[in-house]
């Protein structure tokens, strides 16, 4: 089992029987024990402020798992800013452009008004600002943090993330 220490909580992968999210925040915060490690009975309270996080990757779920990571919705966010080493605004809209036009195209289902455009543009803001400057909107690619925190649901501490 994979640890790692965060101000005395440590980050431990979930097992089988612990439930986890379509929002990578929330599975970030159960991985890391801020939120009860087993995903269940979690209260709405505590649920509030990461609501507005899930739209994007539940909007997947037609198209496909959406609980798990998805490589190649994340290759569609490395890709963006290609040849610069930071993603900011607008690699994330040309990301949150392409994701849209898969789903148009795939997804008969598709739920998509202005309130889901929102939420997308929150949940964007957030890993933005949380896993880089949050005054300008920009996150290094080369430390990783982003990487760490889709694909690992970890808080990447060891890399220097504070
Ligand atoms: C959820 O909480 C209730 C009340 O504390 C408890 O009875 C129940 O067993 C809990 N369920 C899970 C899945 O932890
Ligand atoms: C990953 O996402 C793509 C694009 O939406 C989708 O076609 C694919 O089925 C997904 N893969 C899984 C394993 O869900
Ligand atoms: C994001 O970075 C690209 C590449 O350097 C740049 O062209 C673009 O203007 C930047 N976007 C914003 C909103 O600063
Ligand atoms: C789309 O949603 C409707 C209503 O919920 C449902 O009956 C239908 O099966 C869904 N279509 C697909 C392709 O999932």
């Amino acid at each position: 089992m994979a640890l790692s220490l965060l101000s005395g909580l440590l980050w431990i992968a979930p097992t089988a029987t612990n439930v986890r999210s379509p929002c990578p925040g929330l599975n970030t915060l159960a991985n890391h024990g801020y939120l009860p490690r087993s995903g269940k009975n979690i209260s709405v309270p505590s649920l509030v402020p990461g609501r507005a996080r899930h739209q994007y990757f539940a909007e997947q779920h037609f198209l496909g798992e959406n609980l798990r990571f998805n490589e190649t919705v994340f290759f569609t966010l490395t890709n963006a800013n290609p040849g610069v080493d930071y993603y900011n605004a607008t690699s994330t809209g040309q990301f949150m452009k392409a994701r849209l036009a898969d789903s148009l195209a795939r997804n008969p289902n598709i739920t998509n008004t202005r309130k889901e455009r929102a939420l997308q543009m929150r949940e964007s803001s957030l890993y933005l600002s949380i896993m880089g400057d949050a005054s300008i909107g920009v996150t290094p690619k080369k430390e990783a943090f982003v990487h760490i925190f889709f694909c690992e649901e970890r808080l990447p501490i060891a890399k220097g993330w504070t």
